[in-house]
């Protein structure tokens, strides 16, 4: 119930349909009733022998007409006014959604697999949808026809009624437990159905993979796992949502019969006539459908907030980073960064210990060492895509959670191993980082990254669509749109880990003297495997199992560094 709360906030501000809405409710709820006078009325006119009889008859054939068009019409006003409700509840939450997941921080994503996100954001909200589309205008419609039914049937037959109403409790017992069971298993269902879908993302992302090790049939089977428990819980589900309807059903049975015995008893003893009786028992008819349709919405109240609750749990998480935002903002900056007994971990472990680094405005600075030593970790801590735990990390000496996180990542680019790039044309993912670039700005960058001459060699240059063009984009072509759309930002600080690994020794020609050309007056972390990319530094870093082991030249590490000599050794004098 608390996120049935929690998702009518989001159309608060349509307050003013409301009323109107609530006026169409009522009109239908009483047209729809007003059929029982119709019937009443008719028996009574068809039940004169003159001529009042015809002219009765006549106004019945008037009132029935008019009725019925008020009912049209008022269908037509609430499920209008309603689904416009329900609609903007849907694309508020959509859109609410996915800026609380655009601004979590990285751990939620290292965490938590994409599928399991896309499915909250397309399966549960459409279960939501569903509800207000249809639980809602059912829920409203069929409580004020139950209540006007109610109503009337009091005015024709008090007693009847109160025979009827004994039947309510027994049921909403049975009710009560059943929708219980049923928010326990909509959880579940939606949770199994997250995990199928995760396969169907991972094996659409990964296919190259899948093909490359002829792993089909397991992927297959491993779907059809996750498809078959996930029919299994829907089943159970299915159980409760399916055994409901019998359920009331044979009571709404049992109450007419009732209707039957008592109210034929009463024409027979001349206390109630045929029209009255013909009138409630068209009015017990309405009641007990509404009866039926309103019980299913339990459970659909329930299914909606498992629902919600899947798309709210994640919305809620924390990101600590901005909860602890600060408020320095600068137009520039100058690029220096310091490292003082810095320690961090992801969970346990203490994946950096005790750094201390002083890194001048525009030098540049290479991290070697072993695979897991915690390089990639450490350059991830300057655009605070992670906090430090203890320790200062300082930026021109001011404390890095000082500034506006917003802000100080302006300042800082990375070029990484795999850098993705969005659909849309080179020139838009180029411009990515600097919306309002002009195209002489972009050139002049995708230049200094040496990818202009084959961006011009593509048919369409830099309106090449890259979704289309796809795997045509090679990895050194894709690596040098990245340092292009890097650079373009004018980083004060620039990061590189790994960005020229993954290439040929052609390519990496190309994004070396790419790099070199950037590194000019900014502050540069390079991150390499490869000795020949990192031997311009000013000065290596060599790292291991989260320390610090060593800091110089080339050559000075050459001598004084065994980890270094032997990374020499290996690719120099093999
Ligand atoms: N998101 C994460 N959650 C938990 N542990 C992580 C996470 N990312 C990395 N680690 C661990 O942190 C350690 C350092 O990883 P890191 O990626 O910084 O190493 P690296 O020096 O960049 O290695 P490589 O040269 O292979 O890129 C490793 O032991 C790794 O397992
Ligand atoms: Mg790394």
């Amino acid at each position: 119930m608390k996120e049935i709360k929690k998702l009518f906030a989001y159309i608060k501000e349509y307050w003013y349909i409301y009323p109107f809405a609530i006026v169409f409710m009522v009109l239908l709820g009483a047209t729809q009733n007003g059929l029982a006078y119709i019937v009443k009325f008719f028996i009574e006119a068809v039940e004169e022998t003159d001529d009042t009889g015809l002219d009765q008859l006549y106004t019945v054939i008037q009132l029935g007409i008019f009725n019925v068009l008020v009912l049209s019409l008022s269908k037509f006003g609430q499920d209008y006014t309603l689904n416009y409700l329900g609609y903007r509840l849907i694309v508020n939450l959509r859109l609410d959604s996915f800026r609380r997941i655009l601004y979590l921080p990285m751990r939620f994503f290292k965490n938590m697999e994409s599928g399991d996100i896309i499915s909250r954001l397309t399966n549960d909200i459409n279960k939501i949808q569903n509800f207000f589309k249809r639980g809602i205008p059912d829920m409203i419609t069929h409580s004020t026809t139950l209540l006007i039914a109610l109503y009337l049937m009091i005015t024709i037959n008090f007693k009847l009624v109160l025979i009827i109403l004994a039947a309510i409790p027994i049921m909403l017992v049975f009710l009560h437990y059943l929708g219980k069971f049923m928010k326990k298993y909509v959880e579940k269902t939606q949770g199994k159905l997250a995990k199928t879908v995760s396969v169907l993302q991972e094996v659409i992302q990964g296919m190259e993979v899948v093909k490359l090790f002829t792993s089909e049939e397991r992927e297959y089977d491993k779907f059809e796992d996750r498809n078959a428990s996930f029919f299994k819980i829907a089943m159970k589900r299915i159980k409760a949502k399916t055994m409901h309807i019998p359920i009331i059903e044979l009571f709404g049975y049992i109450a007419l019969i009732i209707v039957f015995w008592i109210g034929g008893k009463e024409i027979i003893q001349g206390k109630m006539s045929v029209a009255d009786f013909m009138a409630f028992f068209t009015l017990a008819g309405n009641a007990s459908n509404s009866i039926r349709r309103l019980s299913n919405l339990h459970i659909f109240i329930n299914e909606t907030s498992g629902a919600a609750k899947r798309i709210f749990d994640m919305m809620e998480e924390r990101n600590e980073i901005l909860d602890n935002n600060g408020t320095i903002k600068k137009d520039e900056i100058k690029g220096k960064v310091e490292f003082k007994n810095v320690y961090f971990k992801y969970s346990e472990t203490d994946i950096l210990k005790d750094i201390n680094l002083t890194v001048k405005k525009g030098e540049t600075i290479a991290f070697v060492g072993p695979s897991g030593a915690g390089k990639t970790t450490l350059i991830n801590l300057i655009p605070r895509l992670h906090d430090v735990y203890s320790g200062k990390l300082l930026i021109d000496g001011i404390n890095i959670k000082d500034f506006d996180v917003h802000n100080i990542r302006k300042h800082i680019s990375v070029v990484g191993q795999n850098n993705f790039l969005f659909s849309g044309s080179v020139f838009s993912n180029i411009k990515y980082g600097k919306p309002d670039a002009t195209k002489e700005e972009v050139v002049e960058a995708a230049k200094a990254a040496y990818a202009h001459d084959f961006i011009e060699n593509f048919e369409e240059g830099y309106d090449t669509d890259i979704a289309e063009r796809g795997a045509k984009i090679s990895g050194g072509q894709g690596q040098r749109l990245a340092i292009a759309r890097a650079i373009l930002v004018d980083p004060a600080i620039l990061l590189f880990d790994e960005a020229t690994s993954s290439l040929d020794s052609e390519s990496e020609k190309y994004v070396q003297e790419a790099i070199d050309n950037l590194v000019e007056n900014r502050t540069t972390f390079i991150v390499a495997h490869r000795l020949s990319t990192i031997l311009d530094a000013d000065r290596i870093v060599v790292m291991d199992e989260g320390k610090i082991v060593n800091i110089g030249s080339h050559e000075e590490l050459l001598e004084r560094s065994p980890i270094y000599k032997k990374l020499y050794d290996i690719q120099f004098n093999a």
